[in-house]
């Protein structure tokens, strides 16, 4: 996969913005607020049609604008296609090759990304909503259908709440929404430990291998409160099942404080160095070594999986890394032959991931210009020392 051409209009600062990236290196130099991070957002927004950042999609929309569109032609599996997406009215739009997109699944087909951002220590250090959130678009790159299973679960979890807000209700009359919710929380359940049974291994060796640190990393997913089955190999049936009895026992305690206590939305995702909790004892760098030893393992598993290697983004990854890790880093991404666009405020950090072929771009106030601005030749030409005699 490769993205050939990005177009970008009235996307949050940025104005118009066209480009046609390398397809090793793009790297967008600027200062503090000028839009870098925009411009990765809206490649995000593209490729997996959510917010980096958290919030409402109104806020993607240039101010003064009444609409926002990303627009990206890919090569992929030898075939061009063009997906856009526009976001109007706080609503989101989606096209394939000019047209409405039919289905989620016709308008990803097979584009997949994954962002490295300083908001990703939060897998550590932050509460089991980041880390679900961080699990599941690792699910969702790997398992595109999940973005519509993970929503039907929202669903179904949603109206259950809702009966559970509206008042008492009799056990009899909850039984249909239990069954509901426990049939789409077991696809969940299924989804996340197929990812988590992939990337766990390859995380942990990853971590091994940034090196610095003696302990063993490991990563982990158990479901809260489901009983006793046995969730490293019940089947979905069996899983349902047991997420059906877990809601009937909690039954009291969910009518009396009017939500729903056991399923996906409560679980949490285990990280631990040398069998400690890493969000108790890890240390700054440490936390940053697990979440790169995660990312680097998800991105190797769509390789495998797929057959080829997504999108890759960093947002101003390199000042948070000591230069150790920047540099292994680095290395990788030039390694690897993917496909990256990464931001910076100095482009010193990262001309270990530069090539001939990079494409350096200025972001200022907005306005996106090649080459960066001011910009040294960003890789030593090989000197004539250098030559065979
Ligand atoms: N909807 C919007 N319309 C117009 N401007 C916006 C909108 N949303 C955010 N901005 C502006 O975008 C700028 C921030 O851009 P961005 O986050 O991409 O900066 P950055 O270059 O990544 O900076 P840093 O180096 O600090 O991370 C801010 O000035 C902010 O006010
Ligand atoms: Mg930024």
């Amino acid at each position: 996969m490769r993205l050939l051409a990005l177009h970008v209009q009235d996307f949050r600062n940025l104005g118009q913005v066209s480009l046609a990236p390398s397809p090793h290196a793009t790297i967008a130099v600027g200062q503090n607020g000028q839009g870098k991070t925009n411009l990765l957002e809206a490649l995000y927004f593209l490729s997996t049609l959510k917010p980096l950042r958290a919030g409402r999609l109104s806020e993607l929309v240039r101010w003064g604008s009444t609409g926002a569109r990303v627009t990206g032609r890919f090569l992929l599996k030898g075939a061009e296609r063009e997906i856009s997406v526009e976001v109007s009215g706080g609503v989101r739009q989606a096209f394939v090759d000019g047209k409405k997109a039919a289905s989620l699944e016709d308008y990803f087909g097979g584009v997949s990304v994954v962002a490295f951002t300083p908001d990703d220590l939060e897998v550590v250090k932050g509460g089991p909503d980041a880390r679900r959130g961080f699990l599941d678009r690792a699910v969702f790159n790997r398992f595109p259908a999940f973005l519509r299973e993970s929503r039907e679960y929202g669903r179904a979890l949603k109206n259950r709440n809702r009966l559970l807000r509206e008042g008492p209700v009799e056990p009899a009359y909850l039984e249909a929404y239990d069954e509901t919710l426990a049939k789409a929380g077991a696809r969940v359940y299924v989804r996340r430990r197929s990812l988590m049974a992939e990337l766990s291994p390859r995380a942990q060796a990853t971590f091994a291998s940034i090196g610095r640190t003696p302990e063993p990393a490991a990563y982990g997913y158990h479901p809260a409160h489901l009983g006793d089955v046995d969730f490293a190999v019940a089947d979905e049936a069996a899983l349902a099942v047991a997420l059906r009895e877990a809601l009937a026992a909690r039954y009291r305690r969910d009518s009396e404080r009017r939500f729903t206590s056991v399923g996906p939305h409560v679980d949490d995702v285990t990280v631990t160095l040398g069998g400690r909790s890493a969000r108790a004892y890890a240390s700054q760098g440490q936390q940053r070594a697990l979440v790169l030893g995660w990312k680097i393992a998800e991105i190797e598993n769509l390789e495998t999986a797929m057959g080829f290697l997504p999108l890759l983004m960093l947002d101003d990854v390199s000042s948070e890394l000591d230069p150790e890790r920047n540099a292994y880093l680095m290395n990788y991404l030039s390694a690897s032959g993917a496909q990256v666009f990464l931001t910076t405020t100095d482009a010193s950090l990262v001309r270990g991931a530069a090539a001939q072929d990079t494409l350096w771009l200025g972001v200022r106030a907005g306005a996106v210009t090649s080459p960066a601005p001011a910009e040294p030749p960003p890789v030593d030409e090989p000197q004539p020392a250098d030559e065979p005699a």
